[in-house]
């Protein structure tokens, strides 16, 4: 059996599947960012079973596997898996099914760690609640670091990026994801919303989220599309769009999708407005992040939301 101490640099206290860290963040915006994410997965605990099987298939996507199995026997080569910033869990449970002879990781810096190590018992997975920047575990021990829609969230993803290279092993693999810069008036829209969301109550919070759904699915049901004009200068690009979308891309996001429904609709606004470190990035800077890294890219997606890719350490 894997012993789970070879992992931390100082001594480690586990109970049952749980590994006791420090859990406070003394950043104004990570504690705030911490909060909210409590916030969330308390309240959308009992819509995991559907989030987990929408995500799943787009994790695939994301990172470049052709299918559950592919994924499977990439994660049996890994010994150690980390998944960093594992929310309430289920991916870090995936990982486990799919790799029973490797030891797998979540960590995540709000009250979900808890959540998931009280649903999820498999030998071969812990959990602990504790910042991804500063892990306390050893360099070069992590055969796969996987940190999905996590890393924006981070006080200084730049400093995260380099801490998480740091732990991986030779021929350890990184995949991560950051949301992408979108056109000028909706990334105004959402830096000022950064400041703001700190002065507003959770309450206030899951107000606007529905109100914001609202809006979003009632822009949904007009069965109308637009000829988009490129506007270069404020980033808005050309093309035939539904005006949901148009708006939704380029002035703010009003998330809605049918086949999710309202509540997870509302969670994924909840989760877009609240919390106060959100950084988006380009491409270029993205990749940057790699090469800083001496880590070599050996897969990249890119969506209209977002940019994904797996990254080898040499
Ligand atoms: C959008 S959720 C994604 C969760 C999960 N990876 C998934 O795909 O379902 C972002 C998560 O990042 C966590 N997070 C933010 N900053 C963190 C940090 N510094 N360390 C650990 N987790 C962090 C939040 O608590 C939240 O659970």
């Amino acid at each position: 059996m894997f012993n789970i101490q070879k992992v931390f640099a100082d001594e480690i206290v586990i109970e049952n599947n749980y590994i006791f860290l420090a859990d406070e963040s003394s950043s104004e915006n990570q504690a705030q960012t911490n909060k909210v994410f409590s916030e969330k997965w308390t309240k959308s605990r009992e819509r995991v079973d559907t989030l987990a099987e929408f995500q799943k298939k787009w994790y695939l996507e994301l990172y470049g596997f052709n299918d559950e199995k592919d994924l499977s026997s990439f994660l049996r080569k890994k010994k150690v898996i980390f998944d960093a910033g594992c929310g309430l869990g289920y991916k870090a449970a995936w990982f486990a099914e799919l790799a029973p002879e490797s030891t797998v990781i979540g960590m995540d810096f709000s009250e979900a760690a808890n959540i998931a190590s009280q649903k999820y018992n498999y030998e071969n997975l812990y959990f602990c609640r504790g910042d991804i920047a500063h892990t306390g575990m050893k360099e070069g021990e992590i055969d796969y670091v996987s940190c999905d829609q996590v890393i924006h969230h981070t006080e200084n993803p730049e400093e995260t990026f380099k801490h998480l290279s740091s732990l991986l092993a030779s021929q350890g693999e990184f995949a991560c994801y950051v949301y992408k810069k979108k056109a000028l008036p909706r990334e105004l829209l959402d830096d000022y919303f950064r400041d703001f969301s700190k002065t507003l109550s959770n309450e206030e919070l899951w107000e606007l989220a529905e109100q914001v759904t609202e809006l979003g699915r009632r822009l949904d049901s007009l069965d109308c599309e637009i000829d988009v004009p490129e506007i270069p200068a404020l980033g808005i690009k050309e093309g035939r769009l539904p005006i949901q979308r148009f708006i939704y891309w380029n002035f703010m996001k009003c998330f809605w999708n049918n086949d999710l429904g309202k509540d997870i609709s509302v969670d994924t606004n909840f989760d877009w407005y609240s919390p106060s470190n959100a950084y988006r990035y380009t491409k270029e800077e993205f990749l940057d992040f790699a090469k800083k890294n001496n880590l070599e890219t050996t897969f990249l997606h890119e969506e209209d939301a977002c940019y994904s890719g797996r990254f080898l350490n040499k």
